[in-house]
């Protein structure tokens, strides 16, 4: 009998060709396939001795390779591209099989690809894979959609794949029903903007207020990726700023051009948490930070008019600075990560999904991009109480960013002082003292609301809403 693959890859560049590698290292029998036959060609003759693949020219050779339910596993760019190759292989599978969409699909379009699939019979499962091309060799984070019945087929396959934390532990979970995974794997997009975006003003501010050049500052990095603030970006932000450049000598940091791009992931987590009315602002800042840096014409009509501000002023700061950077990057990240698990939940809420935060937590915690040693606590933290509105008011972070209070101001303030725009330090402080407020002033745009629009307001001493007709004693109570 010819012998049938567990799962099949269709889509072999670097990605998708390492996810085939790494399902065949583990034993498994894969099918791959590609639009060019030489691709699949070159795939075998290179790593054929890894394992077992099925080289198929066309699809239906591909399918017919598979054994029941076929797995399909599409790796391509996001999109149209994604919806053409569904067209392709639908057509050819049957009743229970599945197409599996591997790639940074929006939530949204895998949500309307696993309807129309499950019209058709067809499962269909959007999965987030984090970690990049080395992750989906050696093990990725997998954060799986769809329906249970298409995990029971398909997450062992992964799990087998995935990352394997210090406790032995799979990176993979069925997060939940269709674009459930999709979504977590975007909003850990948008974590990860953030986290970089932090990263990032720590830099700015040790290179700048601190006097320490790049390759001192990979020593600091070094030293944090030891303690709390361990972590894959942090680590790999010390590799960067140790690299020279071989044309110049220079510091390879200060020849790259400081104008940041993003393919989308952090745009859309944004999007979405403005429909869901959470506010993500490390997320947003981050996002728009690197809108900033990319608007080479605005910052040249800025540069052009001497747009007037303090120049920085070396070790000018109110203590140690390299101290308080640690502390307000560390409260900075905890809220970055607590809003970016707020919308997790509210989305959960939204579409029905009952995704499980400390669930995800523990499969970030190695394979992807933002895993890091906190991530345990954060786990911890929903584990002890998994209906927290907030990982703010739990113990362990409520402690660490009380004890980061006078560090976090200092920076902020010396950032404010110097010119040195830290949109991520500050957003993160304003959200928290936002958050511990206990009268804010949004009772007074509800009044201007009420003037100019009659949108009327809630009072704090009785039920109902009010108008107030401006510009009299008067006020009626307006019938909820
Ligand atoms: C991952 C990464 C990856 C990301 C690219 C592009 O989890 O492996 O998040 O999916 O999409 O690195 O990132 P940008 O959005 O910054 O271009």
């Amino acid at each position: 009998m010819t012998e049938k693959a567990q799962i099949g890859v269709t889509g072999l560049a670097v990605m998708g060709r390492n996810l085939a590698r790494n399902f065949a290292r583990h034993g498994h029998t894969v099918a791959v396939h590609n639009r060019s036959y030489n691709r699949t060609k070159e795939l075998v003759e290179e790593f054929g001795h890894e394992g077992t693949f099925l080289p198929a020219e066309t699809a239906e050779e591909f399918v017919a390779s598979l054994e029941r339910p076929r797995r399909v596993l599409i790796m391509v760019k996001a999109g149209a591209p994604t919806d053409a190759v569904i067209e392709e292989f639908a057509p050819l599978l049957e009743e229970g099989d599945m197409l599996i969409d591997a790639g940074n699909a929006h939530f949204l379009d895998t949500r309307r690809r696993e309807a129309a699939l499950r019209e058709r019979g067809l499962h269909f499962v959007g999965t987030g894979v984090s970690g990049g091309e080395e992750g989906a060799l050696h093990g990725p984070s997998i954060m799986p959609g769809g329906s249970v019945e298409s995990y029971q087929a398909l997450g062992p396959l992964l799990e087998d794949i995935a990352a394997k934390a210090d406790d032995g532990e799979t990176c993979c979970v069925h997060v939940g029903p269709d674009g459930a995974g999709h979504f977590v794997k975007m909003v850990h997009n948008g974590i990860e903007y953030a986290d970089m975006q932090l990263i990032a003003e720590a830099y700015d501010l040790l290179r700048r207020v601190g006097g320490h050049s790049p390759s001192e500052i990979a020593d600091i990095f070094r030293v944090w990726n030891e303690g709390r603030l361990g972590s894959y970006l942090i680590e790999i932000t010390a590799e960067v700023l140790k690299q020279t450049d071989a044309d110049t000598g220079k510091p390879l940091v200060d020849v790259i051009v400081d104008q940041a791009e993003q393919k989308g992931t952090g745009r859309w987590t944004v999007q979405s948490a403005l429909d869901l009315g959470v506010p993500v602002s490390g997320i947003a800042e981050s996002v728009f930070a690197r809108a900033l840096s990319g608007g080479a014409d605005v910052r040249a009509s800025a540069a052009q008019a001497g747009l007037p501000g303090p120049s920085v002023t070396a070790g000018e700061h109110g203590g140690d600075l390299q101290a308080d950077v640690e502390q307000a990057l560390f409260a900075s990240k905890i809220v970055a990560y607590a809003q970016g698990f707020q919308q997790i939940q509210a989305a959960s809420k939204e579409y029905g999904w009952d995704v499980d935060p400390g669930a995800m937590a523990k499969i970030w915690r190695a394979g992807c991009i933002i895993r890091a040693k906190f991530l345990d606590f954060i786990k911890q933290a929903y584990d002890k109480s998994p209906e927290l509105t907030t990982l703010l008011v739990d113990q362990y972070f409520l402690d660490a960013v009380s004890g980061a209070q006078d560090a976090w101001r200092r920076v902020v303030v010396t950032a404010a002082q110097q010119g040195i725009p830290a949109p991520g330090f500050a957003s993160a402080l304003a959200y928290y003292d936002g958050l511990r407020a206990e009268r804010l002033p949004a009772a007074l745009i509800q009044g201007q609301r009420d003037f100019f629009g009659a949108h009327t307001y809630r009072r704090v001493d009785k039920d109902g809403s009010f108008h107030t007709l401006w510009g009299t004693e008067e006020r009626n109570e307006v019938t909820a």
